[in-house]
This record gives C-alpha cells, sequence and structure tokens, in this order.
C-alpha cells in the first residue's frame, strides 16, 4: 500500500534582493531536501528551532508556495503539477491551522 502523503526531496529558495527592483543579492535555503512519508491515520510533528522551514514545508504542501525543487503526492495525486481546477478540488481535503488562533 501507498502512502496517503508522500514528500520527496523539497526544496524551497528564497531569492533575496537587497532594493525592491535591484538585482539578487543571497538566497535563503528555507527548506533544503526534505522527505517524508506519512500513513492515512498516522500524526507527525515536525519539530525544530525557529526559522528552520517548518512553516515553509506545511505552505509548500498546500501550493500556497511554490517549490523550487522536489514532489508530493497526496492520495496518489502529485500535487505540485496539479491543473489549477483539481488543485482547487484538493484543497478540500488539506489545510492549515495557524499558529495562535
Ligand atoms: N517569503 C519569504 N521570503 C524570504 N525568506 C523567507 C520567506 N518565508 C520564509 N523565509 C525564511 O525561510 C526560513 C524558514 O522560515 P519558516 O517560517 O518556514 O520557519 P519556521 O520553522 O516555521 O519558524 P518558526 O518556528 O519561527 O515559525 C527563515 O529563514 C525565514 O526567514
Ligand atoms: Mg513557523
Amino acid at each position: 500500500m501507498s502512502a496517503l502523503l508522500r514528500v520527496d526531496n523539497l526544496v524551497k529558495h528564497f531569492p533575496i534582493h537587497r532594493h525592491l527592483f535591484g538585482r539578487q543579492t543571497a538566497v535563503v535555503h528555507a527548506v533544503d531536501g526534505v522527505s517524508f512519508e506519512l500513513d492515512s491515520g498516522q500524526t507527525m510533528a515536525l519539530v525544530g528551532e525557529s526559522g528552520c522551514g517548518k512553516s515553509t514545508v506545511g505552505r509548500l504542501l498546500l501550493r500556497l508556495l511554490d517549490a523550487t525543487a522536489g514532489k508530493v503526492w497526496f492520495d496518489g495525486k502529485d500535487l505540485m503539477t496539479l491543473s489549477p481546477q483539481r488543485l482547487r478540488r484538493t484543497r478540500r481535503e488539506l489545510q492549515m491551522i495557524f499558529q495562535d488562533p
């Protein structure tokens, strides 16, 4: 049986610009090669120091951000390449509970 959620080598780099329209001066490696699997009914906690990339992983899974690289499968669907229409439908099954709601 395959996992409900499968994350393979997820990467998110944020380019940093010193000025609004200036050239890129640095890159933040917010998420750098995260992989895990989760079965139906399983709970997983992502723990780490502030700024280590936990929220960014969550935003990538919901496609609130586009990944720099990596793959995410949810219920057999490739979340990173879903059409906008199928993504909208799949979003009903995924949600974020923000800090201090
Ligand atoms: N939109 C963005 N542009 C540039 N850098 C960003 C952006 N979003 C997050 N970052 C950077 O990416 C890194 C990871 O941030 P993230 O918010 O995922 O950390 P976190 O583990 O959720 O931290 P906390 O425990 O404080 O919530 C941090 O260095 C952060 O400054
Ligand atoms: Mg956070």
